[in-house]
């Protein structure tokens, strides 16, 4: 009896596969997982890619011991809330320059990016800002003002 002779195979083991035909097989498995991955990749496609923002409407409480002149800005918004004698008003706190928050001042606001300062009311005392803090939309009800931070109004507006 020779080394070399290959062992008796039962007629119950599988049919070895030739190599060329599992390297068909496995391209076409993988041409077709590729496919697969690229035709999920499309249908997600049509789905934005982007968080929602939180609304631009909001409530707040002005605190009882706020002085007149003196901001009130709620945690996480980009107005300042002001009450005095006429009413309550909004002034939006990002900068008509290129968009950063500005900060309150004794003077107003100042911008910390490029130095823009404001009066109370938001008008630009000195640039590079082109224009002065908009006035935003409040309504008051009771002690709850509604704020929204996507309505303009015009300068002087009190509630
Ligand atoms: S962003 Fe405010 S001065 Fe430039």
């Amino acid at each position: 009896m020779s080394t070399n002779e290959s062992p008796q195979r039962s007629r119950l083991d599988p049919e070895p596969i030739p190599r060329r035909d599992f390297l068909g097989m496995a391209s076409l498995w993988a041409t077709a997982s590729t496919l697969a991955f690229a035709t999920l990749g499309m249908l997600r496609l049509p789905k934005a890619a982007v968080l929602s923002s939180p609304s631009k409407k909001f409530r707040a409480q002005l605190p009882s011991t706020l002085l007149p002149g003196v901001p009130f800005i709620p945690v996480g918004r980009s107005v300042a809330l002001f009450r005095d004698e006429q009413g309550v008003h909004a002034v939006s706190i990002t900068c008509t320059h290129l968009g950063c928050i500005v900060k309150p001042s004794a003077t107003g606001f100042d911008c910390p990016c490029h130095g823009s300062r404001f009066a109370p009311d938001g008008k630009v005392i000195r640039g590079p800002a082109p224009a002065p803090l908009p006035w935003r939309k409040v309504t008051v009800d009771g002690d709850v003002c509604l704020v929204d931070e996507d309505v303009s109004v015009p300068v002087g507006t009190k509630v």
